[in-house]
């Protein structure tokens, strides 16, 4: 059975991703370099071993970027990669849908189709908004279509054992869903259609 940390670690290994997945990952950082307020503080959900933090730091340093990340390795990683890079950051070890107390953030980030590994879907979404004014998700959609995912998860040294409509049921790991547009147009939320899937931007402002 693979370790999770040896898997998350692939996600953000942009040369070893086929090509619509690296083109995914790079569409969301130009779209959240764009939308994000100057000097705003954000929570990334999934922050894995820091890199996406270092890209969005590295285009947009005035960002206050905090992670939390349930793999307490991952987060451990994610320190020394954010020092030896000579930015600032913080990571806290935590499950999303149960979370350490934590200040509210101008926005909650959570990219990659990570809620598509999360099984408490609708929890996770609702604390994202309490914890944030704005909550940004980006998920794999239709685009991520059964192919794809062959060639994906096989490149982030997963198997699929089989697929059962939008979940997919990998080989002694955790099941990953993709979403459609009808759930995600059941969020209520701003949509950008991005290489594989939706940006949506559901705002919370009046939480
Ligand atoms: C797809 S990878 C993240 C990809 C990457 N960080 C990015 O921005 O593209 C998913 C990450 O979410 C983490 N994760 C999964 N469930 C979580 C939860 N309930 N709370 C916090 N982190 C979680 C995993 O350990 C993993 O590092």
């Amino acid at each position: 059975m693979p370790e999770p940390k040896n898997v998350y670690i692939k996600c953000d290994v942009l040369e070893d991703l086929p090509k619509l997945n690296r083109d995914n990952w790079l569409f969301e950082i130009k779209l959240l370099s764009k939308e994000l307020s100057q000097n705003a503080s954000i929570l990334q959900v999934g922050s894995m071993d820091g890199t996406r933090i270092i890209k969005l730091l590295e285009a947009r340093p005035d960002l206050k970027l905090t992670g939390i990340e349930i793999e307490a390795p991952l987060v451990e990683l994610a320190k020394k990669k954010v020092t030896k890079a000579g930015l600032k950051a913080s990571f806290v070890h935590g499950d999303i849908t149960n979370p350490p107390n934590l200040p509210k953030f101008d926005y909650v980030i959570c990219l990659n189709n990570t809620l598509g590994y999360i099984p408490e879907q609708k929890k996770a979404i609702n604390k994202m908004k309490s914890l944030g004014k704005n909550t940004i998700i980006s998920v794999y959609g239709e685009k991520f279509n059964d192919e794809l995912a062959q060639s994906y998860f096989k490149s982030i040294n997963l198997e699929i054992d089989h697929i059962d409509q939008n979940a997919i049921i990998m080989n002694g790991f955790t099941k990953v869903k993709r979403f459609t547009k009808e759930e995600v147009d059941s969020w209520n939320c701003k949509i950008t259609e991005t290489p594989i899937g939706y940006f949506c931007i559901l705002n919370t402002s009046k939480n």
